[in-house]
């Protein structure tokens, strides 16, 4: 669907850039080739970060990872009534925004979590239609702590919670992961 949005959307600039071009030769004053000229300047701009955002929202959703990795059964995971399973306890009970729970949870903090998850979208997009996916998806390295912590790390119920505050360098640091105790990030059936 976004795909098909983003290549109607670009048709359309681009017909629209045709008839502009030929609106300017048959313009005679000045002004008028200005206007035309912004006009045509202007357009694609607009264009561009109309798209970018919706693309950006599009991106983010449950709908679209899970077009992919419905037989990884991970989109499933989020409702299984495992209460050990962290994707299934944070969707089931909303702690993660539901629309774009996948995104939340596979996003580092900041401008380089940014970039980094936007990188991988392409790595994923590319590995999917050009490569052979693999069986079973695992992930690239460790689960980066940081993620967590971006939503626990200043909670109340994380830091005075059960035993937390001891190991709570280990944690900020990376040197521990959540994962260690918390350690059913998916149930999936087999
Ligand atoms: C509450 C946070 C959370 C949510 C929500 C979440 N994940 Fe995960 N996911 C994790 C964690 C943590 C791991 C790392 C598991 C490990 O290393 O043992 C993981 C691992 C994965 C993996 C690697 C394979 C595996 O099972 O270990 C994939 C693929 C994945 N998630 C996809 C998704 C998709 C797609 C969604 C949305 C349908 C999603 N995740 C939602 C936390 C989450
Ligand atoms: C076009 C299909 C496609 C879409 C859309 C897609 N993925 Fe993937 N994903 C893949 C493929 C293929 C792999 C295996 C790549 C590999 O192993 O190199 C993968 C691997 C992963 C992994 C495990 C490897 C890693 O990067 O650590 C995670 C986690 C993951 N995807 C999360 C997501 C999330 C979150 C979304 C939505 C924001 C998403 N994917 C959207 C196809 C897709
Ligand atoms: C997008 C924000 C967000 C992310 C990312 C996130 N959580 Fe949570 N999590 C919450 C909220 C909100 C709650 C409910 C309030 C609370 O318990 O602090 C919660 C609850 C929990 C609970 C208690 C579950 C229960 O039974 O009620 C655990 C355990 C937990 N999170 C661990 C983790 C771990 C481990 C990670 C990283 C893999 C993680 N969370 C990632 C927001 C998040
Ligand atoms: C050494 C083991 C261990 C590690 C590491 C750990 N936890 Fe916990 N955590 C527990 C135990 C045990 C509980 C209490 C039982 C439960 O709710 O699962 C708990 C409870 C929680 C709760 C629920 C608190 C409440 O009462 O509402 C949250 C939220 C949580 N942990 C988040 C995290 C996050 C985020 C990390 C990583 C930054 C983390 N924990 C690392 C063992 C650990």
């Amino acid at each position: 669907m976004i795909y098909w949005v983003l290549v109607v959307g670009a048709g359309a600039l681009v017909v629209l850039l045709l008839v502009l071009r030929r609106m300017m030769k048959s313009l005679a004053t000045r002004p008028e080739r200005i206007l035309a000229f912004l006009a045509m300047a202007v357009f694609p701009a607009l264009w561009l970060a109309g798209m970018m955002s919706y693309a950006d929202h599009e991106f983010k959703k449950v709908s679209f990872c899970i077009q992919c990795h419905e037989m990884g059964e991970h989109g499933e995971s989020l409702t299984s009534d495992n209460d050990e399973s962290l994707a299934a306890v944070h969707f089931r009970n909303s702690r993660v925004d539901r629309e774009t729970a996948c995104y939340q949870c596979h996003t580092r903090p900041g401008l380089s979590g940014l970039v980094e998850a936007k990188m991988k979208g392409l790595h994923d997009v590319y590995v999917y239609y050009l490569c052979e996916s693999p069986e079973e998806l695992e992930l690239h390295g460790e689960y980066d702590t940081s993620i967590c912590l971006k939503c626990h790390g200043e909670a109340e119920s994380f830091l005075e919670g059960w035993g937390h505050q001891a190991i709570l360098e280990e944690l900020q640091s990376g040197e521990m992961s959540c994962l260690e105790c918390h350690d059913v990030a998916h149930e999936l059936d087999d």
